[in-house]
């Protein structure tokens, strides 16, 4: 464009000297017209030929410009085709998404969610546990019911009856038939046993002599062992939940099993070494552990105490925690809790299979005023007494209890 400005801006001043040039041609001679027309002619020609040179050039720019935007035009309609491709494939993009949301809508709409799945699982496990419960329920009525229905209603005097071994471990006396013999487990780990031939033997002064050494064929655990018809039931050291089942006459591994379940806590939160708590009373066998699955709850389980098969299995609603031990009086647990630091022990949780005697019906039950630590608690049905190891002494409290059926009528 400013090509063909240029070149128009040159041609106007051109033309006007020519005109000047024709006026002044007519007041002069005819002899030299010839040599201006000739002149003229030249310049004309010229200009023709400017013209057209301008002419090209305009037609080159116009070309030029044309060509630049057919080029632009073309990449123009390229972005286009681009732009259209593009939006194909995003358009294809939403539409695939759009028919995945639908499907995953109608999918979450006609099947139930994972947690759904989850939730009736778990229902239908905790009917068959009902289910079960409720078979076990009356399979212990019935087996229970004539002979015992005892339900724990103080604990009424404690004797201090010797300081011996470790500040935790375990004593008690075999519950079945007469035997007067007395057992002392030392500390929380060890595979030597003492027997003594009565409690009077054990409570004198120079005992060392008198106790029979029992040397036993792997180490125990915990504090939770018991005798019962001359068989020590303990926790095997160094597995998760095998019982074993030990002929004290021989010291011969006499039957084993395994606790499904059991070992993974310990079973009260004061006595971090014992995770199978072993018991005896009116009914039999038991074992008391903590399941994690249940909170942290008490579960106890009654064994046949000759196979070691598992009988029933009740979850309770007593916790672990702050607990220090437990005993079982006609098939109701009674759980003994504390704190870290030592003090007035209670019992505030008890759990009766027979579902006779509930918790919050029954009062707190204190131990007589003295701040203990109890690493064990034995009952012993016979007695009617709890063996207990407090920090290092052992100890017995005298229990008092009365019919069930007071307690049911209430
Ligand atoms: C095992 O117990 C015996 C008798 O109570 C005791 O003399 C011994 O030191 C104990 N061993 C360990 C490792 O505690
Ligand atoms: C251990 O003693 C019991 C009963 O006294 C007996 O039946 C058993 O065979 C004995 N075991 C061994 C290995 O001696």
């Amino acid at each position: 464009m400013s090509l063909l400005e240029d070149s128009l801006s040159r041609l106007v001043p051109v033309l006007l000297s020519l005109c000047l040039t024709l006026g002044s041609v007519q007041s002069q001679g005819s002899s030299q017209d010839a040599f201006i027309l000739q002149y003229l002619e030249r310049r004309l020609s010229q200009m023709e030929e400017r013209l057209s040179q301008c002419e090209q050039s305009t037609s080159s720019v116009t070309q030029k410009t044309y060509d630049l935007s057919s080029e632009v035009r073309t990449y123009l309609s390229s972005l286009s085709v681009l732009r259209s491709e593009v939006r194909t494939q995003v358009d294809g993009v939403s539409v695939r998404v759009d028919r995945m949301e639908r499907e995953l809508e109608y999918l979450e709409n006609k099947m139930p969610t994972q947690s759904d799945i989850e939730m009736e699982e778990a229902l239908l496990e905790q009917q068959i546990k009902a289910a079960e419960l409720d078979q076990l329920k009356k399979k212990a009525k019935i087996i229970v019911e004539n002979d015992c229905s005892t339900a724990l209603t103080q604990i009424k005097s404690l004797k201090i009856v010797k300081k011996a071994g470790d500040t935790h471990g375990s004593w008690f006396k075999d519950p079945s038939g007469q035997s007067a013999k007395v057992y002392l487990l030392s500390g929380v780990r060890n595979d030597t046993l003492l027997e003594y031939v009565s409690l009077q033997s054990f409570s004198e002064r120079t005992t060392s002599s008198s106790a029979k050494v029992v040397k036993l064929p792997s180490h125990w655990q915990g504090t939770g062992h018991v005798v019962y018809n001359g068989f020590l039931y303990y926790h095997k050291a160094d597995t998760p939940n095998q019982i074993l089942k030990v002929d004290l006459s021989n010291s011969t591994v006499v039957d084993n099993t395994l606790l499904q379940g059991a070992g993974r806590l310990p079973v009260y939160s004061l006595n971090p070494d014992t995770y199978l708590d072993l018991a005896v009373d009116e009914l039999g066998l038991w074992v008391i552990h903590a399941d994690p699955e249940y909170g942290g709850n008490l579960v106890i389980t009654k064994l046949d105490k000759v196979s070691l098969a598992v009988e029933y299995t009740w979850d309770t609603q007593c916790r672990s925690h702050d607990a220090e031990g437990a005993f079982l009086i006609c098939g109701t647990l009674y759980v003994v809790y504390n704190t870290r630091y030592g003090g007035r022990s209670t019992i505030q949780c008890l759990y009766d299979i027979h579902d006779t005697i509930h918790s919050n019906e029954s009062p707190v039950l204190f131990f007589p005023k003295r701040y203990t630590s109890h690493s064990s608690i034995h009952y012993h049905p016979g007695d009617k007494q709890l063996y207990a190891w407090d920090d290092g002494y052992q100890t017995i409290y005298r229990v008092e209890t009365r019919r069930n059926v007071q307690v049911a009528a209430e």
